[in-house]
């Protein structure tokens, strides 16, 4: 089965095709931070348009990559949610139409769902259970995984998700959007120590965060101190740190109350060198494993869709023809 998976939840197109026996055959994806970037952050209409623009074309090069024909295709996913509607309406409308007019099936594909399964794209995968940390610009969650389907949500942010926090202190720091890479890397060049930020919600008991104490402490920082290109280094340092540091002790908790030995990191802001560094060495000394997907698989993109199609679409063959999207959909 070839499974044509589509991702326009919100500024990454994202195209791909995944084949049950040789993997994944293509994959394609368009940026539009460069559109967002002037604005700081996702204009929705905006995106929206891009989607509508580049995902034929994006179709069309992932088949020539795959060197497949349309008829090829056995069936379509697209990310029904959560995301801004007006993007999302693009990828489900164009998946819909494309599987009525093949009479293919089509599945509508929860976006965090496919963000928890990328790490399955690798050459080693991760068995269940597993503790799912998913920390992206919109979501920050810990997810008890016992099969595939079978979520519960442990613990959650409160308020700001920690990318979307990376991007707001990155934007303080005069950095582009999104700024979460970006902070990453000047924060290499900060002296550790030099300033300490809070790590919130950890001296009390639960799996829950908040990020926009930690936010606004930074911000107060940068307001007060902030005036070479060292001081910003620092105060990068100490926010990168202070992020990973709270991501680091929840997950233990989340490890300690369930027992599990395995950990998945999933979303953009897995991408990011010193939360594996430091995952890497605690799973080390717990006996544990912790997986993740390859940088480019962190971010938006169209194989992790494509991929949790071909897990869902079994059984499924052919559905009503309205088209719906869920701008928030729990993935429990
Ligand atoms: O999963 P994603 O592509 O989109 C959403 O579903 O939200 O995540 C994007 C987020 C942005 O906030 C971006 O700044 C963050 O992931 N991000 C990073 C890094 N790379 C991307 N944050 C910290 N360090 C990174 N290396
Ligand atoms: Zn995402």
């Amino acid at each position: 089965m070839r499974v044509l998976g589509i991702e326009t939840s919100c500024d990454e197109t994202g195209i791909a095709i995944y084949d049950s026996y040789a993997g994944l055959i293509a994959n394609q994806v368009h940026t539009q931070s460069e559109v967002h970037e002037a604005y700081g952050g996702v204009v929705p209409e905006l995106a929206a348009r891009h989607h509508l623009q580049q995902t034929l074309p994006l179709i069309q090069a992932a088949l020539q990559e795959s060197k497949l024909t349309v008829k090829d295709i056995n069936a379509v996913a697209y990310t029904a949610g959560p995301g801004l509607v007006s993007a999302l309406l693009i990828g489900a409308c164009i998946g819909r139409s494309l599987a009525f007019s093949l009479n293919i099936p089509s599945i509508a594909i929860n976006h965090m769902e496919g963000h928890l399964l990328s790490p399955m794209l690798e050459k080693n995968p991760p068995d269940f259970p597993f503790i799912a940390l998913l920390v992206s610009g919109g979501h920050t969650q810990l997810i008890s995984v016992t099969a595939m389907g079978c979520y519960e949500l442990l613990g959650e942010s409160l308020d700001d998700a920690a990318g979307e926090a990376f991007d707001k202190i990155a934007k303080l720091l005069g950095l582009g959007y999104p700024g979460g890479r970006e902070l990453s890397k000047i924060s290499q060049h900060g002296v550790p120590g030099r300033f300490i930020f809070p790590r919130p919600m950890t001296n009390r008991p639960g799996l829950d965060f908040s990020f926009s104490g930690l936010k606004t402490f930074a911000a107060q920082t940068i307001y007060n101190n902030a005036n070479t290109q060292q001081v910003r280094a620092d105060i990068a340092c100490a926010f990168e740190d202070a992020v990973i540091d709270t991501l680091l002790i929840k997950c233990r908790r989340a490890l300690d109350r369930s027992g599990f030995k395995r950990l998945v990191v999933a979303g953009g802001v897995s991408a990011n060198c010193l939360l594996r560094n430091k995952l890497a060495d605690m799973m080390t000394g717990r006996n544990g494993e912790v997986f993740y997907a390859r940088p480019e698989f962190c971010t938006d993109n169209g194989a992790m869709i494509a991929y949790a199609g071909a897990i869902r679409l079994k059984g499924i063959t052919h559905d009503s023809l309205d088209i719906k999207v869920y701008p928030r959909w729990p993935l429990s």
